[in-house]
């Protein structure tokens, strides 16, 4: 049984994410770093990682501490997305469904190396993009969030997970 949501956020939409979800499923919800001084080890839970790099933050720490039940990670690309390297490059076992979420990107809430790296990634990735013809709307609505910012967590955005819950 699931006990807790547990998550890893550095500018809050994966944290918005673990909220909605905790709400939706009635469960308590801990950063990771709250969590090690609440939940004891090898609890059953569903961990949300923001993506960077490709990584989901936290998840290998949380795989050590605790059972996981589930995992998604939340990016700035569409939900869905980046099943496959996002599983291999976390070595997330085949039977723990993996999620991938659109969380969203606001360039002045980074700071430091987070911060020169989406500068980076603005610049070349944005360029790319923007150059590109016949933008699927995934792309298109990638490079929007890349230029201007913004959010694009919702409740809808969840009901894949919500339905692996049987909800
Ligand atoms: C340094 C850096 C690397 C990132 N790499 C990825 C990535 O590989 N794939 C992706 O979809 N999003 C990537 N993102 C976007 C974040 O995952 C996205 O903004 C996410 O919503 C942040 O969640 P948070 O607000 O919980 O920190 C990256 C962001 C930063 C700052």
């Amino acid at each position: 049984m699931m006990n807790a949501i547990v998550y890893t956020s550095n500018t809050g939409f994966t944290a918005q994410y673990a909220g909605l979800l905790g709400g939706k499923l009635n469960l308590p919800v801990y950063s990771l770093d709250a969590a090690k001084g609440e939940l004891d080890a090898g609890t059953e839970i569903l961990y949300l990682g923001w993506l960077m790099a490709g990584q989901v933050k936290g998840y290998k720490l949380a795989a050590k501490l605790y059972k996981i039940a589930a995992v998604c990670g939340v990016g700035m690309g569409a939900g869905g997305s980046q099943i496959k390297e996002v599983r291999k490059g976390n070595a997330i076992p085949e039977n723990i469904p993996l999620f991938t979420l659109q969380g969203g990107f606001v360039l002045n809430k980074l700071h430091g190396i987070y911060k020169f790296m989406m500068t980076t990634m603005k610049r070349t990735v944005g360029k790319k993009l923007a150059a590109k013809q016949d933008k699927t709307a995934d792309e298109q609505d990638m490079l929007d969030l890349l230029l201007h910012g913004g959010s694009r967590v919702s409740e809808e955005n969840l009901r894949p997970v919500l339905e692996w819950c049987g909800k």
